[in-house]
């Protein structure tokens, strides 16, 4: 169960509510949100964030287009101003793509309604996809656990976790489930500059679920492993190519590298809404650039020198030949396109 006031988002008696990520671990605000405007706020700005959960708040986003106004120019505008609030996840695209289609298709009287039932069904399979992760995920952890004394040791990167889905986590559901079971476990958590997602947010939901972890800075997780602290490595997604590479956020590759040069492995947890099945060339993903001052200011302290230039990717591509396997909802797989295809096999080529 995700504890009630850990709730990303909410939506009952009309009422859309969102936890407001960029005040964490410090307050636990819940934000309102009352339009397409709000939502799309909520998403550009971060105060939601994480592609499962991008992708359920776009899903209530149209909801409350569609309550204010639901003529054929409202549906155009929601579904233009909600893809051009962050580019790099799939699942934003292909449920306001997905909701648009089915929207069209219903008189503007319904469309409100249609939204409402589709955002609660595309929030309640996300809880219920990142569960079937956790299970598929912990007998990797149950084997590990079997083969050695002391924790399982897990590194994982950003906030893949509660936080990022609608419930349970992706990257964290094999955590979860094995902290259910009683498997020792520490958790090695990057502190992911520079929005800091490890340090304020996997390291506030891991606390507060009771499972053993530590911060880190982001260059000390090859040391680790160097020094055999690492048993895997256990990432989320953003997008997750055809051909089996993984995007997500910026600093997953430099990790999959260490990880690769001391032999841990290498999982990414990937439910299968960010799965993009058009896409086999990384170059293609478009990665964004956020602004500078978020490298060159640390909590509204400037770092660096006045006047110098910063860059401020916020994704990198894990090719999959660094990429042990893929834990999506419905088993681990290669990371490839037949390891994709042998677990989808109704996608279409
Ligand atoms: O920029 P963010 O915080 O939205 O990015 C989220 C991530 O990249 C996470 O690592 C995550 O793996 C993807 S969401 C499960």
């Amino acid at each position: 169960m995700v504890p009630s006031d850990l709730e990303p988002i909410t939506a009952a008696d009309g009422a859309v509510h969102v936890l407001d990520q960029t005040r964490l671990p410090h307050e636990v605000v819940r934000l309102p949100l009352e339009s397409l405007a709000d939502a799309a706020e909520a998403i550009r700005a971060m105060r939601v964030r994480g592609a499962p959960l991008i992708g359920v708040t776009a899903a209530f986003g149209m909801v409350l287009a569609m309550r204010s106004d639901p003529s054929d120019e409202s549906l155009a505008l929601a579904t233009t101003t909600l893809l051009e609030t962050r580019p790099t996840g799939v699942n934003l695209r292909r449920v306001v793509v997905g909701l648009n289609e089915v929207l069209s298709h219903a008189a503007p009287a319904d469309r409100a309604a249609k939204a409402l039932v589709e955002a609660d069904r595309l929030r309640d399979e996300d809880i219920s996809m990142n569960r079937s992760i956790g299970d598929h995920g912990l007998p990797l952890l149950r084997r590990i656990a079997s083969r050695k004394p002391g924790p399982v040791q897990v590194l994982t990167h950003c906030n893949a976790g509660i936080l990022a889905t609608a419930g349970y986590g992706t990257a964290t559901a094999p955590m979860y489930r094995a902290h259910e079971e009683g498997l020792p476990l520490h958790v090695w958590v990057d502190e992911t500059r520079p929005r800091n997602q490890g340090a304020s947010l996997t390291a506030w939901e891991l606390g507060r679920a009771g499972i053993p972890h530590t911060v880190i800075v982001d260059n000390a997780g090859g040391h680790l492993m160097q020094r055999g602290l690492v048993d895997l490595c256990i990432v989320g997604t953003d997008r997750t190519l055809l051909s089996g590479d993984v995007c997500n956020k910026i600093g997953t590759y430099l990790k999959a590298l260490a990880a690769y040069d001391n032999g841990v492995p290498f999982y990414a947890a990937v439910p299968g809404l960010s799965i993009d099945w058009e896409a086999t060339d990384p170059e293609s993903v478009p990665i964004e650039e956020r602004d500078g001052s978020e490298v060159a200011e640390l909590g509204g302290v400037r770092l660096v020198p006045d006047g110098t230039p910063t860059a401020n990717y916020g994704f990198d591509v894990t090719p999959a030949r660094l990429v042990t396997g893929l834990i999506t909802e419905r088993g681990v797989c290669e990371a490839s396109e037949d390891g994709l295809r042998g677990l989808y096999p109704e996608v279409e080529s």
